[in-house]
């Protein structure tokens, strides 16, 4: 079954925050983990949820983030500072990242110009991305008991290089972040392909992620899938992989091989004239180019 990531999605696992930028809260015996680390700019709205969800916030033991893209770590900052008590937790390169004031003044770039969109919730909060240090590394093979779930961590690189899934075996509950890419369309049934960092590494993330047949896939951006369409979205995903980079290769060959105009040719006709993908055209446009220039790398 295919569901929009919000509201209750079962006994254990509630969406916090807004359907386009998702984060799990998840119900333990005796601790309460959130995975993802959410968007700046609906910082309120993740901590509302989150007293909602759990009666009180003080219960949350964790803060699980994917990887290293604004939109899924922007508003941790906030929240520590709701809830002192939470501990952060993240591949230690993200750790690195969230000190350096340059990766964060871009961060902070990104989310303005949604600022517009969602000016209602963010209201006067002051809800810049600052330095701060995440409390715990993780890598893996970690896992953390919640009581009666237990959540483990799997390295998942390929769309970042520290991207992490996180996976309750309890639950077969899977959450990649974006390491599987995330549905497109209006029915979400095309996996549109993420490899932002490494071509093999995608896809031999995608092969992990696959060999956990998982019945639950609670990805980063808008949709959860439930029984068989988990497992069929990642073999979807991991077949669509080899076709984008085929797809690639054929722009990069009418261009003879000019990486930009490459990309400027498959932005017309994939994102403006297809009108399919919903992704912000600034966000595809620099999604599209690191995988473009990746595979013009990769033909050499
Ligand atoms: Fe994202």
């Amino acid at each position: 079954m295919k569901l929009h990531a919000s509201g209750k999605i079962h006994e254990r696992i509630h969406v916090a925050a807004n359907l386009a930028y998702p984060a799990y809260i998840i119900k333990g015996d005796s601790k309460n983990a959130m995975i993802e680390g959410g968007f700046n700019l609906l910082g309120p709205l993740y901590l509302k949820s989150v007293d909602e969800i759990l009666g009180d916030r003080n219960s949350l033991s964790y803060i699980f983030i994917t990887h290293s893209h604004y939109d899924h770590l922007g508003a941790v900052q906030y929240l520590k500072r709701h809830i002192p008590r939470v501990s952060v937790a993240a591949h230690e390169r993200v750790g690195g990242l969230l000190r350096k004031e340059s990766a964060l003044a871009l961060m902070n770039r990104l989310s303005e110009n949604q600022r517009i969109l969602f000016k209602d919730i963010a209201g006067d909060e002051d809800l810049t991305i600052r330095p701060m240090d995440i409390d715990l590394p993780l890598a893996e093979g970690d896992s953390f008991d919640l009581g009666g779930l237990v959540c483990t961590v799997l390295e998942v690189p390929g769309h970042t290089r520290d991207s992490l899934a996180f996976y309750i075996p309890e639950l077969k509950a899977l959450f990649p972040g974006e390491a599987a890419g995330v549905p497109q369309g209006l029915d979400g049934n095309e996996p549109q392909v993420e490899f932002l960092a490494s071509y093999e590494d995608y896809l031999a993330s995608l092969e992990k992620m696959i060999a956990l047949t998982p019945e639950m896939l609670c990805i980063g951006h808008g949709w959860v899938l439930t029984g068989t369409d988990a497992s069929e979205f990642l073999r979807k995903s991991y077949e669509a992989t080899f076709e984008y980079r085929k797809l690639i290769e054929r722009y990069l060959d009418g261009a003879d091989g000019d990486v930009e105009s490459a990309i400027q040719s498959i932005a017309r006709v994939e994102y403006d004239e297809k009108g399919t993908i919903f992704q912000e055209r600034n966000a595809y446009l620099t999604n599209l180019a690191a995988q473009v220039k990746h595979i013009a790398g990769l033909k050499n």
